[in-house]
């Protein structure tokens, strides 16, 4: 759907169109093939651990208290879904009735039946999780890939790039820049929740993940983890040079 993917080494997982299978009629309708870049691929170093970022993201009931743009913008219909074989899904509709803050109101206002999408698509805002570090967004604007490399263990680079259709209109294109405002608003607030995610697990009164029933999305990427990384179920961390023998030994059991 014109998106390019390469790895480097052969790894346990299949082919990104086959992960996606169960969202490809969905996603196919956005055409995504057609689309242009909106702008330039964005980069942001970021001075948490990779999982702080992937364990906020991954979780939706933060998005009534972290995101009043986001919350304004989609009222009660956000939900999430599990990671199931590597993807997940999270979904949310806007609400014809959004508008305490300036940019949803507008939005909500300009945003245009986008004449590609069937019905229940035509307000929808969706994030497809591609395990481990990726998400692609679509909006009836907009596609969207957003990812998180780690470079160290305290810090992780976000990297992330916003297509476009090429015959957009200029409602479009207003709608286009007013959702770059709310992802912005967004984006910051997210930041700021890693960095507390991170420091709470920092922390020396931090004992273990307990996880509310909201949870699922994180629980199941860390099954997903620790499905690969079976290391990661270790009480106390092998020393650095032997965490690949260790984990290579516990994936035989
Ligand atoms: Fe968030």
């Amino acid at each position: 759907m014109g998106f390019v993917f390469i790895r480097f080494a052969k790894g346990p997982q299949a082919s990104v169109a086959e992960i996606m299978a169960p969202f490809a009629e969905e996603l196919r309708h956005y055409q995504s093939e057609t689309m242009v870049p909106a702008g330039e691929i964005f980069t942001q170093k970021t001075p948490v651990n990779w999982k702080s970022v992937r364990d906020v993201d991954n979780e939706g009931y933060h998005v009534a208290m972290a995101h009043p743009a986001l919350q304004d913008l989609y009222g009660q219909t956000y939900y999430d879904e599990p990671f199931v074989n590597g993807v997940c899904r999270s979904f949310a509709t806007y609400n014809p009735h959004a508008g305490r803050r300036w940019s949803v109101r507008n939005y909500v206002r300009i945003s245009q039946d986008n004449p590609r999408l069937p019905e229940h698509l035509k307000k929808a805002w969706i994030y497809y999780g591609l395990f481990p570090n990726c998400v692609i967004a679509v909006t009836p604007e907009t596609v969207q890939f957003y990812q998180e490399f780690p470079i160290s263990r305290n810090e992780t680079m976000l990297r992330g790039a916003v297509y476009r259709y090429k015959d957009e209109t200029r409602e479009q294109e207003a709608a286009r820049y007013l959702q770059m405002r709310i992802d912005r608003d967004t984006l910051s607030e997210d930041v700021q929740l890693t960095i507390w995610s991170n420091e709470a697990m920092a922390s020396k009164s931090f004992g273990n993940f307990y996880l509310s029933d909201l949870e699922y999305g994180v629980r199941t990427h860390h099954d997903h983890l620790r499905r690969v990384l079976p290391v990661m179920t270790l009480e106390q961390a092998p020393e650095e040079k032997e965490v690949a023998v260790v984990n290579a030994r516990m994936r035989l059991r």
